[in-house]
Parts: C-alpha cells; sequence; structure tokens
C-alpha cells in the first residue's frame, strides 16, 4: 500500500520566513498596510492568489499530491481557491475543508461533481464539523457540538445517495431530501475521497460511517497509536475499512542543529505576550482535537526547548505561525524517519507543511520525500496524477 502525501496552501496568508510575524507573502495584507502606504507593492498586478498557485505548481513539481486548504474565519474561501488553481496546475488534487452544515447536501454534491468534471476528478474532502464557541456562532451556527456531527453524519448519507442520480429520499433530523439525485453526466464523476477531521466521540461515530481517512494532528507518538487503533476498531465493527492520515508541520534542515537554529530564530521572534497565553490557548473549548493539543504544553516557557516533547518532536508551531501546535524538526534523514515510524503506527498519508510554503515545498519534496521508506522500502508515494 502506497502512502499519499499532501502539501498545505496557506489561505491564512504566510511570513517570509519563521523569522517575521508578518503575513505578507503573496500580497496578503490583514491588518497592516504599512508596506503598502510605503508604496513597496507595486501594481504589477501580481495577486495573492498568483501566490498560492506557485506555491501548488512548487508542490506539485515538488511530487506532493496535492494541498489542503484550510477553511477558517481569516482565511480565503476554499471552493473558490481551488477553482482558481484548477486552471494553474495539472494533476494537483484540492483537498476542500467544510462544515457540512453550511451548505445543503445536494448543493454540495452539485458543486463537487462540477469541480470534479471540470478538473478531472481533483477534488476530495476534510470534513470539519466545528470547534465551536464564539467561532461557530461567527459562522451563524447555532448547533451543539455532538448534535453538529448528527448534522454531518445525515449530510454524508444524503451526499452519497444523490451522487450516482436518484430518485433519492431521506427523512432526517436536519435534512428531508425528495426524489433528488445528480443529472447525467455529473452523476458519472467519480465520488470524492473523504479525510475527517475531529477527535471527540462524536466524531469517531460519524467518521466510522463515512471517512476514507481519518485525519488527526500530530501528537505524541504513542497517543497516535491509541487514536488510531480505536477509529480502526470502530470502522471494522461497522464492516467498513478507513485509513489515517496526519497533518504534520515540518522544519527540515541538512543537520539538526540547523533545523533547530531555525526554531529557536523565530523563538526569539515571539512576542512575550503571545507566549505568556500560548501556554492557556485552547482551555475550555468545546473542541477536544484543540483540548488534546492543550494538554501538551508546559505552563511556563523559558525557552524553545521547554516545548520539545519528544524526540524531534516541538508543540510550538503555532507560536511560530498559528494553526495545530506539534511538528517535527530535525535532519532530512530524522525527518523522514519519524514519518516512516508514524508509517509503522498506522498513518496512510500526510498532510505536511513548512514556512514559507513556496521554498518549503521543493525542500521537502527534493530533500526529505525520497528518504521516506513508507511500508514496504521506497519508493513509497503514491505516483501523482
Ligand atoms: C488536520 C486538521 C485540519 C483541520 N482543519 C480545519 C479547518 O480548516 N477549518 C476548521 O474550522 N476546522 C478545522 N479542523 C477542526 C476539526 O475538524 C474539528 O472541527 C475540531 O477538531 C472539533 O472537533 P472535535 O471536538 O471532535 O475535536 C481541523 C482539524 C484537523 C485535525
Amino acid at each position: 500500500m502506497t502512502i499519499d502525501i499532501f502539501w498545505r496552501i496557506p489561505t491564512h496568508g504566510e511570513p517570509s520566513s519563521h523569522r517575521s510575524r508578518k503575513p505578507f507573502r503573496g500580497d496578503w495584507f490583514p491588518g497592516d498596510d504599512s508596506r503598502r502606504q510605503a508604496g513597496l507593492s507595486g501594481d504589477d498586478g501580481f495577486t495573492y492568489a498568483d501566490y498560492l498557485a506557485e506555491i501548488a505548481r512548487a508542490a506539485e513539481i515538488a511530487g506532493f499530491q496535492g494541498g489542503l486548504i484550510p477553511s477558517f474565519p481569516m482565511t480565503d474561501e476554499p471552493w473558490v481557491i481551488s477553482s482558481v488553481l484548477a486552471r494553474e496546475t495539472r494533476t494537483f488534487r484540492f483537498m476542500i475543508p467544510f462544515q457540512p452544515g453550511f451548505l445543503n447536501p445536494v448543493v454540495a454534491a452539485r458543486a463537487t461533481a462540477s469541480l470534479q468534471r471540470a478538473t478531472g476528478g481533483r477534488a476530495l474532502y476534510n470534513i470539519i464539523t466545528g470547534g465551536g464557541g464564539p467561532q461557530q456562532l461567527w459562522w451563524g451556527d447555532p448547533v451543539g457540538h455532538d448534535d453538529r456531527y448528527g448534522r454531518t453524519t445525515e449530510f454524508l448519507d444524503i451526499l452519497r445517495g444523490v451522487w450516482r442520480g436518484g430518485p433519492f429520499s431521506y427523512h432526517g433530523r436536519f435534512y428531508q431530501v425528495e426524489d433528488a439525485g445528480l443529472a447525467d453526466p455529473l452523476s458519472r464523476e467519480e465520488f470524492p475521497e473523504i479525510y475527517f477531521s475531529g477527535s471527540s466521540d462524536a466524531a469517531l461515530a460519524s467518521a466510522s460511517k463515512h471517512a476514507d481517512y481519518y485525519l488527526t494532528w500530530l501528537e505524541p507518538f504513542a497517543q497516535l497509536r491509541d487514536k488510531f487503533a480505536r477509529v480502526k476498531e470502530r470502522t471494522d465493527a461497522l464492516g467498513r475499512k478507513i485509513k489515517c492520515a496526519i497533518r504534520v508541520d515540518i522544519v527540515a534542515r541538512p543537520t539538526e542543529k540547523e533545523a533547530w537554529n531555525e526554531v529557536e530564530r523565530g523563538f526569539e521572534n515571539i512576542d512575550p505576550a503571545v507566549l505568556a497565553a500560548h501556554a492557556r490557548r485552547n482551555e475550555g473549548s468545546e473542541s477536544v482535537g484543540a483540548r488534546r493539543q492543550q494538554a501538551l504544553r508546559p505552563t511556563t516557557i523559558n525557552s524553545y526547548k521547554d516545548l520539545i516533547i519528544e524526540p524531534n518532536v516541538w508543540s510550538g508551531f503555532n507560536l511560530l505561525r498559528g494553526g495545530q501546535t506539534q511538528g517535527i524538526v530535525g535532519s532530512y534523514e530524522q525527518v523522514a524517519e519519524r514519518l516512516d515510524e508514524l508509517v509503522r503506527l498506522g498513518a496512510d498519508a500526510f498532510i505536511l507543511a513548512g514556512t514559507p510554503h513556496l521554498e518549503e515545498a521543493y525542500r521537502v519534496g527534493e530533500e526529505v520525500l525520497p528518504l521516506v521508506r513508507g511500508r514496504a522500502g521506497a519508493p513509497a508515494l503514491r505516483a501523482v496524477g
């Protein structure tokens, strides 16, 4: 069995290195117009979307299958960005995260089938169900945690039901559909692979019914082994098979020392107030996944070394660029070895990322991926295309 490896498209903007906090890359200026005001951004017509396209093309050339396109209140919209990038790439696959509750399932099926038809089947999903709290209401969604997962399950029931044409009817708690079904030729398109993230019991119940891949952030390795075993057990009980995938931030350099030096330089530029708040972040969050990440942090942090939670695993990535906390730091060989270790404990796919995503796509693609042996020795990666 091959290992699927994706990159990430930074729709949240990004700095040019870990030493900078300013997400200026690609003409992205949230909350800070100083460069524009200083006249440093000429009218060259180069937009943020062009920068994302450069990353997608670099990742495609460097051997990644495709990319995750994050979806948060401060990001661009992943369905739209996928359509833009589709014409800029040839084989690159678009992993679109979305919360089922925000789209009618029949409309979502039609939009996905259209994207499949236009791109030769390059769309796939990351089904997210929402971390709750104020952010959930930002999206206008008042539904509680476990009910949201119930809604996700119904949504996916309908998506599958209508995909091959109708007539399909469904009477659930959240959705009613009568005699629906995609019309030909959309109904002939490949049903997209489903990645599914969420760490709660409610998430696992929904994932085991519908997901092709259970997706998690990086956690301590022993903890991940247990998590994967739990997901696989639940899915086996339904007579299905599920694969497991991990999102991993990476700092890979020719030597381990150079990699930690990069982390240290980034750490030295963190605002002390952000560092102080870091230890408390996600406390009381409704998201089980976010609380699992929070539980791994020390309460006081004096050095980047305080955030090393096991060999080559650093839990301060969200201090450098927001997002998830755990990632892998090391020489090219060490990073590849740790990825292989994750494969041995059950990973079938990775979504990797590094800052800045353009240069790091080439670095990780050229220096690290060829060293990943996968299950049965190199080459382990699923061929692009
Ligand atoms: C790898 C990964 C990527 C995620 N990406 C997004 C995202 O783009 N947007 C979002 O709102 N939530 C995202 N999430 C959050 C989860 O899908 C889920 O909503 C959250 O973990 C709360 O569910 P839980 O309580 O079951 O953990 C992501 C989670 C993981 C593990």
